[in-house]
């Protein structure tokens, strides 16, 4: 095997271009050629790929998003365009694929890897919802930048005897919310693993300012409710009963901005390299992640089981939260 090419898909995640330098550095320290496709799987699809040296990844260490680009490809559900991708690698003579991304990334590059092309994946979204990782690339910087909202906004918050309903992102997963609520010490907060009604809410706003709160913070994930503005609506009807005049914000896409953190970047950098020290040793057909802060290869297959979240912080949470 010579020549290697790596692609980003998916939602981006800071830690990413990280993890390109270390596939790039650490597959021309083991004899490889080195190719960057841009634009995630629609860039592979249409031949659009460059041989990337050394210098071709300095100096983004420290950079959010990716210099590769990325992309949601629908095409890539299909048989033809798996066979269309496949065609365009071995039309290049590339002999492995690195793929840089979250589950439906993982998803496509199981169905490579189902066809005979040898793939190796590593876990990168904010989400944290890949299976196979403790912690995936992204999922910490993009905490860093919710808790940092959530503590501004309490300040505010305070100043005005106000509830902030703060919106985080992570699909259908609870993990970014959980963690951001416990960290910024949320009066509540409501996850897709643990249902709560609007009620259940408002009684919890209720029971916080009869112990005193003056402000409270309500961290929810985006996927605890099929109708964000729904919530917002329903407060907005319910405000006089509630003790506090409710404001919402929803963090979005900033949380996927952020520059990465210490630690995104070492699990990226650690990754990386782990990644192409697989296909040196002859293997493929697996994904890269964090286990005990090292990192462990499993079958790509793992990419499509459901991860569990330690269901322990949500009574942690709430016990916090008086
Ligand atoms: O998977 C990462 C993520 O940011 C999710 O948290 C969010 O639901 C989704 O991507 C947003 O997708 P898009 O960037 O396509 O709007």
């Amino acid at each position: 095997m010579r020549r290697l090419a790596v692609l980003t898909s998916g939602g981006d995640a800071p830690g990413m271009n990280a993890a390109i330098r270390a596939v790039v550095r650490g597959g021309i320290a083991e004899g490889f050629e080195m190719f960057g496709v841009r634009n995630g799987y629609s860039g592979l699809m249409g031949d659009d790929l460059r041989p990337l040296g050394q210098r071709d990844v300095g100096g983004i260490i420290d950079r959010g998003g990716t210099l590769l680009g990325s992309s949601r490809c629908q095409a890539m559900h299909e048989a033809s365009g798996q066979q269309a991708a496949i065609e365009c690698l071995r039309k290049r003579a590339i002999d492995g694929l690195v793929v840089i991304g979250g589950n439906g990334s993982q998803a496509g590059a199981l169905e490579l890897s189902r066809r005979g092309y040898p793939v190796v994946g590593i876990t990168s979204t904010i989400d944290n919802d890949l299976a196979g990782t403790d912690v995936s690339i992204g999922a910490t910087t993009a905490l860093e930048v919710a808790v940092e909202a959530i503590d501004r906004l309490r300040v505010t918050a305070a100043s005005h005897r106000r509830a902030f309903l703060v919106e985080v992102m992570g699909r259908k997963c609870g993990y970014l919310a959980l963690l951001a609520g416990i960290a910024s010490g949320a009066e509540v907060t409501v996850i897709p693993e643990v249902p709560m009604g609007m009620e259940d809410i408002a009684q919890e706003l209720l029971d916080a300012e009869l112990r005193g709160k003056k402000h409270a913070i309500v961290v929810v994930a985006e996927g605890a409710f099929s109708d964000a503005d729904g919530i917002a609506k329903w407060f907005g009807q319910h405000h006089d009963r509630l003790g506090f005049e409710l404001r919402v914000s929803r963090l979005g896409h900033i949380q996927r901005g952020g520059s990465p953190c210490v630690f995104d970047r070492m699990i990226a950098t650690q990754l990386g390299a782990a990644a192409v020290a697989e296909f040196a040793r002859g293997r493929s057909g697996l994904l890269l992640g964090l286990r005990q802060g090292h990192p462990f290869a499993s079958p790509l297959a793992i990419a499509t089981e459901e991860k569990d979240l330690d269901l322990d912080l949500v009574a942690l949470a709430r016990a916090m939260s008086r």
